[in-house]
Parts: structure tokens; sequence; C-alpha cells
């Protein structure tokens, strides 16, 4: 099936609980969206899944939670509080504001231009200020006085805490290069953007990893360095087909221009989506180089290094970095799940046919009807269950209805409790329940004796 349209997407993900826009009831909040019931079951199950592939697949990866306010100066270090910057031009006309690059590369349609080839708005054809840098971070203050020196920033990236801690994590668990340490968090971009959803947000959680690695024997060609480069890209693409189930044949690599890439990089290729308005990053993979642990050695007059006990000497490691964005994937998740299809009576059915181990429902137990007899079972089942996975119970309406909400939630499974189950007419029951796949619409009936097995079987990595 061609891949929904946007609106689709958000009408469903707002009447269904998985993503609201923020603060509706004051007239809403630009870049801004909160996450309901379901959206933050399925937002932990994405994450989950990468720090499961990152940390506990892997014995060379440790995790760490640093803080989110720090000392600025970590910010000065990176370079973000000179290069972080975007450049925006303003409408004299109607006032909006404008990226420069966004304009220029056709997000608001073909750029158009006035006789002398000057860009102008996209709005309205009114003529463009001059561009003028504009900082992404957002400033706070700290402590009860408000100057200069307190001012703190909101964290742009994750990456920043691990490298701070770089030293702290070698020392404490004696790691050997080449190891990694991986953080998920929130960052905050100052994003003028508007629109498209979740894809670009003030606030949004990043699930990092920086790889460091022992510097090349030669800086200006380092092989070695690159190919493990290509590895990683090679592994995260292969994440997002095979752990969170995307089509291979919306996915692609493209690495960036030289003029493009950022300030700490020699070289990032992004893992991009076919959005439903083109082709979009979700994670960047980054040869940060040992552009970051120096400049933290140089600004804090500490040196960050490594000792190579085969060299006898201090070195600086090198850095590979895949960086994903959750809320971007989130989307590409429902985006990908979306499905429209005939049911038996020819109605549209649809169905978020999420992987197993992303559905943020794993198992519904609905008892046939309403009636007083099937409850106890349909409890029982209900208990039984959710030590185990995420369940919901619904016994409201027909059960063709209810077997629909689940379907357009995406929860792989229903379990019902029947009149064979508890049995009728003076008839002793099976103590059995009907197991019905949401994809397959196929129904298999199983002793409740069984039935944590039998479910175990069907929802693998769950
Ligand atoms: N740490 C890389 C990024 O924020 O894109």
């Amino acid at each position: 099936m061609p891949a929904p349209d946007l609106d689709t997407i958000v009408s469903l993900a707002k009447r269904r609980g998985f993503v609201y826009p923020s603060a509706e009831i004051y007239g809403g909040f630009a870049n801004t969206y909160d996450y309901g019931p379901l959206g933050v079951e399925l937002k932990r199950n994405i994450r989950d899944a990468w720090w499961r592939s990152m940390t506990r697949e892997r014995d060379d990866i440790v995790g760490i939670d640093a803080a989110l306010i720090s000392n600025p100066k970590v910010w000065v270090a990176s370079g973000h509080v000179a290069t972080f910057n975007d450049p925006l031009v303003d409408c004299k006309k109607c006032h909006q504001r404008f990226r420069l690059d966004h304009i220029e590369e056709g997000q608001y349609g073909p750029a158009q231009r006035d006789a002398a080839g000057n860009l102008l708005c996209p709005n309205d054809q009114g003529e463009l200020t001059e561009p003028r840098l504009f900082n992404l971070m957002f400033k706070t203050q700290v402590g009860p006085v408000a100057h200069e020196d307190a001012t703190a920033y909101l964290p742009p990236e994750t990456a920043q805490g691990i490298f701070i801690n770089f030293e702290n994590v070698l020392t404490s668990t004696r790691r050997k290069l080449p190891f990694g340490i991986a953080q998920t968090r929130v960052s905050f971009r100052n994003e003028i953007t508007p629109g498209r959803f979740i894809f670009r947000t003030l606030e949004f959680e990043q699930m990092e990893m920086e790889y460091f690695v022992m510097p090349p024997k030669d800086r200006e060609n380092p092989a070695e360095y690159l190919a493990l480069y290509e590895e990683w890209v090679q592994e995260r693409l292969n994440w997002y087909i095979n752990t969170v189930g995307i089509s291979p044949e919306r996915l692609r690599i493209r690495p960036h221009d030289p003029a493009e890439l950022s300030h700490y990089s020699v070289g990032t290729s992004d893992v991009e989506y076919l959005f439903p308005w083109g082709w979009g990053e979700l994670e960047g993979i980054a040869c940060r180089t040992d552009f970051d642990l120096t400049q933290h050695g140089q600004l804090s007059g500490h040196p960050i290094t490594y000792f190579d006990e085969e060299t006898n000497t201090h070195v600086v490691p090198w850095v590979i970095e895949p960086a994903a964005g959750l809320n971007r994937t989130l989307a590409v998740t429902l985006l990908e799940a979306y499905t429209e299809e005939p049911d038996e009576k020819g109605d549209k059915r649809i169905v978020l046919k999420f992987k197993p181990n992303i559905a943020p429902v794993k198992v519904a137990v609905l008892p046939l009807s309403k009636n007083e007899k099937l409850r106890p079972a349909a409890r029982r089942v209900y208990d039984l269950l959710r030590p185990s996975w995420m369940t919901q119970y619904d016994e409201t309406q027909s059960i063709g209805r209810r077997y629909r909400r689940q379907d357009e939630i995406g929860t792989p499974l229903c379990v019902t409790v029947d009149f064979q189950t508890v049995g009728e007419d003076g008839q002793p029951g099976d103590d059995a329940v009907t197991i019905r796949e949401r994809d397959s619409q196929e129904q298999t009936r199983v002793p409740i004796a069984n039935l944590l097995q039998a479910l175990r079987d069907k929802l693998p990595g769950c």
C-alpha cells in the first residue's frame, strides 16, 4: 500500500491517543506536541529497542544519563555557542520568518526570485531581509540573579554529556578501545520552521552513541576509521529495517555534501526516510574525529586522553557517532504501519501493522459480550497476562467493533473469552480461549493453562 498522507496519520494519532498538539486549549504552541497513553508506550518501545541493541546485545557499549543543564563552557568547547546557527530571513511585507536554506531547498515550493535574482518570500513574494545568523540553543538563567555569568543552555544534542564523562566512564569501567557510550535524552533547538507534525520540534528525544576508537596513524588518510564508519552506517540502516520494521524501499543512505557537514564532522551519512513530503533524516552517522575530546581538553585545561599500553603513549580517541531521532522514528512507525484493507463485509478495516516488539499494546482481552458469566474468567485471563505484556481489557460494544478498535491501535493479538470457555446450560466449559491475530485475522483455540506460552511464541522480542 502507498504511504498514507500526513493528515490521516495526524488525525489518527490524536483520535487514538498517540500524539496531541500541545496546549490546544490555549490555541496550541508552535512545533510542540504531547504524547498520549499509546504514544508514550510506542516511544518507550522504540527507545528500549535501541537501548537493547546498543547496550545489551553488544558487550562494547555502556550507557549513561548525564544532566541536561550543565556548565555553559561545555557548549563553548563543543562549538555550539559560536557556530550552531541557522541563517534566517524576514519578509518585509508579511513579517514571517524563514530559514534561508529551507527556501533555497524548495521546502515551501519552488524558490521564487525577483528580476535581479533575489529570493522572494514563499508566502507572499515580498522582499526578504538580509540573512542573519540565529543561534538555535535555548538560554536559561541558573541561580536567583539574572546576569551574563548565570547563563546556561538547554542541550541541543546529547553527545556532549558523553564527551565530558569519557574519563569517568573509562576509569570506572576499565574499558579498552574501541568502546562506546550510549545515551537517550531530550534535546532542545529553537526551530522556527513550522509544520510537519513531530518531524521538527522544539524539544525532541535523541538516541546517541559515541564510539571511541584508536586514532588513525595517518590523520589525512584514516582508512580503518572510515571503514568502521561505513560498517556503522550499514548497521544502523539494518536496525530500522529489522528491528523497527521499516520498508527498505522507503529508506536510503545519503552522504552529506562537504558544505552541509556539521562543524564537528569530517564525514556524515544520513539514514533517510521517504516521508509524504520527500526524503528526510532519521539519523546521522558522523565522523567526529577527536574534535570534541580535544576541545574539552583545551578549554578545561585538563587533557582528555586514553593510555595505550601497547605504545606506552597517551592518545586522544577518535569518535564515530550514530545519532538517531526518536520522535521522527515514531512518526515513521505510524506512517509505515498504517494500512487500509477491505474487511469480510467489504467495509474499510484500518490496521496499524506494527512489529509486535514496538506495538504499544501487545494483547487485548475481550469477553465475547458484557454477560456477567464471562467476566470472572475474562478478568482472570487479564490478570494472568498483565505482568508479562501491556494488555488492555475491553467489554464495551460488539466484539466486531472491539476487534476494529484494537486493529486501529495495532494490537497484534486479541484473546476472546466466550461461553465455551465458561460452560453453558449446565455443561462445563473447556477453560480455553480464542487467540485472534491482527494481520491474518486467524483464530486459534488454546487452553488457558497454555496461554502464556502460546502468546510468547506469537510475540517474539516482546
Ligand atoms: N549529536 C548529533 C546531532 O545532534 O545531530
